[in-house]
């Protein structure tokens, strides 16, 4: 009977814990876009990320700095640290996503991924690194300010949203794995990398 009443007591907790988990996330995803109006957290589609995988893996592969500009928790810039050596530096500014990226960054026993809890135009702002790999998923408005750091960016590979008026050096179609919506437009999962 014991057991059953400690079990039992586990998985309250367990639920509890879930549901905490929920409400954090969902405020969080209302401040970002109702209040900040920046690309809240949506997670990159598992296609889209093996796609930015393989860009770095047959043309970047010598980098030694990539960054994710808005990691969510993470999983994209994790994914990438797994195939190369290079240092990536996952730049999140919501303080929620930044704590699971750190946490999930710390189960995965990898070393050459850091989770830096910051505005990453801020951090872009003062860091003295040079990028060779940029990665962002945002939003239209949000992307084109990256522009303004091709001082420290080689490349930029851009999730879905193109930065018009800017020829990419390859454009790479996901398309057949969805699309994103963002206020009521629907982009094509595509992937944008621009060579500067
Ligand atoms: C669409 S999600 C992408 C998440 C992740 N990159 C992925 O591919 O799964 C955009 C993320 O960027 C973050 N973000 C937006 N603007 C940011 C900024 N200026 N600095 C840091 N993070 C930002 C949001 O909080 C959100 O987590």
């Amino acid at each position: 009977m014991f057991v059953i009443y400690v079990l039992i007591y586990i998985l309250l907790i367990a639920v509890f814990l879930f549901n905490l988990y929920l409400v954090i996330k969902f405020f969080e995803y209302l401040y970002c876009a109702k209040i900040k109006h920046q690309a809240p957290l949506v997670a990159s589609s598992g296609v889209s990320r093996r796609m930015v995988v393989e860009q770095i893996a047959k043309y970047y592969n010598k980098s030694k700095n990539i960054c994710e500009i808005g990691s969510g928790f993470g999983g994209l810039a994790r994914a990438i640290a797994k195939q190369t050596n290079a240092n990536v530096y996952a730049l999140e500014n919501m303080p929620f996503s930044a704590f699971v990226s750190k946490i999930c960054d710390c189960l995965s026993g990898g070393q050459n991924n850091h989770t830096v809890w910051c505005d990453a135009f801020e951090y872009l702002d003062k860091t003295n690194k040079k990028f060779d790999v940029a990665i962002a998923y945002l939003e239209p408005k949000t992307t084109r300010m990256i522009l303004k750091y091709k001082n420290k960016i080689d490349v930029l590979i851009s999730l879905d949203f193109e930065i018009k008026g800017l020829k990419a050096t390859r454009i790479i179609d996901v398309s057949k794995d969805g699309y994103t919506i963002y206020k009521k437009i629907k982009y094509p999962h595509q992937l944008f990398v621009y060579e500067f």
